[in-house]
C-alpha cells in the first residue's frame, strides 16, 4: 500500500515528488489543500460543525481527515464529474489524498509558518454584506422526541420595490439539527403567517394546489453554501413577495432549537438579464403513474422538449430517501447529446446546486432526458418503511419526488 502510495504520489503531484514523509509539513504542503477544498465549509459560520484553518484544528483531527478523504466522502460532490465538469465542483486529486497520508505518517511536521500563507486564509473574498437577512420569525423548538420533524415557515420579505438576487445563501441557526431546507418564492401571499406548520397538516395539501413564483429557489443542504448567479443576471424577486421555508430537522433526544436564516444579495448594477427556472417534474414522466410498488426497483423516466432556445446556467436534481440513480441530459434537433448530471450513489443527505463552467446553449426543439431510478426493496437500508409499502408522490421526505429544476437564461449570440 505504501508503495502504490509512493508511485501514485510520483505520477500527480510534482511538488512532494523528493520529499520523504518526514518533509511533508503543514504550511507547504497540507494547508494549501484544506484551504482550497476543506475551508470554504469548515470555517465559522459556515456548515461544516468544525473549522478546518489552523495546524491545530487539522493535526487534532488528522486520522479522521485521512478517513473521510480517502473513502471520498470529504469534500462531498455526489456528481460525476467524467459526465459534465461544474464551477463549484470539489474534490481531490489522489496525489493530494495520498500526501495527507505521507504527512500524518511522518508525524504531522508543522514546518514553518509563513505570513503570507496566514493572510490567504482571510476570507473577505467570500463574504460581503448581504442586502437583506429574512431570519425565522421566532426560535422553533425542537421537542427532542427523537423523530423527524419537517416545518413549514413564512417569511415575508416586506420589499416595496422589485429586486433582483444575485447570491443567496441559506444559514442554518442550529448546525447539529438542520438537515436540510427548501427555498420556494410565493406571491400571491396566501401562505402568511404560517409559523412552523407541520408537513403532516392538512392544511399542506391546499398550500400544494398555490401556483408558487418559485418552486425551489434553493435547495440546501449542508454543503450546498452560498450560490451566485453569472455576471450580470440574477433572480427576480418580486415585490411585497413571501419566502416559503421548508425545514427538515433530524431526530434528536435532547430539547433545543433553532432559528435559520436567508440571506440575500441583490445586484448593485442594472441586471440585463434575468436568471428563470423551470422543473421537469412527476407530471412530466412518460412512464406514470409514478407509485414506486413495494419490493421493486423501478426506473422513471421524463422527455420533454423545449420550444425555445436557452443557456443553461445550473441544475438540481431532487429526489428523496430511496432514489438511487440519476441522469440527465438533452438531445438537441441535430442529434447531438449534451450532459447535465449523473449521479450514481444517490444521497439524499447531499443534494446540491450544479453549475455549468459555462453556460450550455440548449436549441429550441431540444428534448429534456431524465433517467431516475429508485429502490424501495427491504434490503435499501435508506427504506423509511420496514417491510416495505408502495411510495408516491409527495413533499413529505418519506414520500417521494423525481425533479429537475434548471436554471436558464433565454439565449443571447455569444452565450456559447
Ligand atoms: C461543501 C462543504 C464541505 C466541504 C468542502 C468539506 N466539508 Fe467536511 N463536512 C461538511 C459538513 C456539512 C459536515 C457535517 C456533516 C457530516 O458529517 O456528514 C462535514 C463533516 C466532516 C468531517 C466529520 C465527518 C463525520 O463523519 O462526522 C470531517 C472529518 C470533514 N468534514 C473533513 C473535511 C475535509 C478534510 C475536507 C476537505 C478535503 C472537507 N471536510 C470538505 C462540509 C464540508
Amino acid at each position: 500500500m505504501q508503495r502504490l502510495l509512493f508511485l501514485l504520489l510520483f505520477l500527480s503531484v510534482p511538488v512532494a515528488l523528493a520529499q520523504s514523509p518526514g518533509e511533508i509539513n503543514f504550511y507547504d504542503h497540507i494547508a494549501p489543500i484544506i484551504h482550497k477544498n476543506c475551508t470554504p465549509c469548515h470555517q465559522p459560520d459556515k456548515s461544516a460543525p468544525f473549522s478546518l484553518i489552523t495546524y491545530e484544528d487539522v493535526s487534532k483531527r488528522a486520522r479522521f481527515i485521512r478517513k473521510v478523504t480517502q473513502s471520498r466522502y470529504m469534500p462531498p460532490f455526489p456528481a460525476d464529474r467524467s459526465f459534465q465538469s461544474y464551477l463549484n465542483e470539489r474534490s481531490l486529486t489522489v496525489g493530494e489524498i495520498a500526501t495527507i497520508q505521507l504527512w500524518i505518517e511522518g508525524g504531522m511536521k508543522e514546518g514553518t509558518k509563513k505570513k503570507e500563507l496566514i493572510e490567504e486564509i482571510n476570507f473577505q473574498a467570500y463574504e460581503t454584506r448581504p442586502d437583506l437577512v429574512l431570519k425565522m420569525q421566532k426560535p422553533y423548538l425542537i421537542t427532542g422526541d427523537n423523530t423527524e420533524d419537517f416545518r413549514f415557515f413564512s417569511l415575508p420579505t416586506n420589499l416595496s420595490q422589485d429586486q433582483y438576487i444575485t447570491s443567496i445563501e441559506f444559514a442554518a441557526g442550529n448546525k447539529k439539527l438542520v438537515h436540510h431546507s427548501r427555498l420556494m418564492v410565493d406571491t400571491t401571499n396566501q401562505i402568511r403567517g404560517i409559523d412552523g406548520l407541520a408537513e403532516t397538516d392538512p392544511k399542506v395539501a391546499e398550500f400544494q394546489r398555490i401556483a408558487l413564483k418559485e418552486e425551489f429557489l434553493y435547495g440546501w443542504v449542508p454543503g450546498n453554501d452560498r450560490i451566485y448567479f453569472p455576471q450580470g443576471t440574477g433572480v427576480k424577486l418580486n415585490a411585497h413577495s413571501d419566502f416559503i421555508l421548508n425545514m427538515h430537522y433530524a431526530p434528536s433526544p435532547v430539547r433545543s432549537s433553532d432559528q435559520s436564516e436567508i440571506r440575500l444579495y441583490f445586484a448593485r448594477d442594472k441586471v440585463e438579464r434575468e436568471v428563470k427556472n423551470f422543473t421537469l417534474r412527476e407530471n412530466d414522466i412518460s412512464n406514470k403513474p409514478f407509485i414506486i410498488k413495494a419490493g421493486e426497483k423501478p426506473t422513471f423516466y421524463i422527455s420533454k422538449k423545449i420550444d425555445k432556445t436557452v443557456s443553461l446556467v445550473s441544475v438540481l436534481p431532487h429526489m428523496h430517501l430511496i432514489g438511487k440513480r440519476f441522469r440527465a441530459f438533452v438531445i438537441t434537433p441535430a442529434g447531438e447529446v449534451i450532459n447535465l448530471v449523473k449521479i450514481d450513489n444517490w444521497d439524499f443527505n447531499w443534494q446540491m446546486t450544479y453549475q455549468f463552467r459555462k453556460l450550455l446553449k440548449v436549441p429550441a426543439g431540444s428534448t429534456f432526458i431524465v433517467e431516475a431510478t429508485y429502490d424501495n426493496s427491504a434490503e435499501n437500508p435508506e427504506n423509511p418503511f420496514g417491510p416495505p409499502r408502495d411510495i408516491t408522490y409527495g413533499w413529505g421526505t418519506n414520500d417521494e419526488m423525481l425533479n429537475l429544476v434548471l436554471y436558464y437564461l433565454d439565449y443571447q449570440e455569444g452565450d456559447e
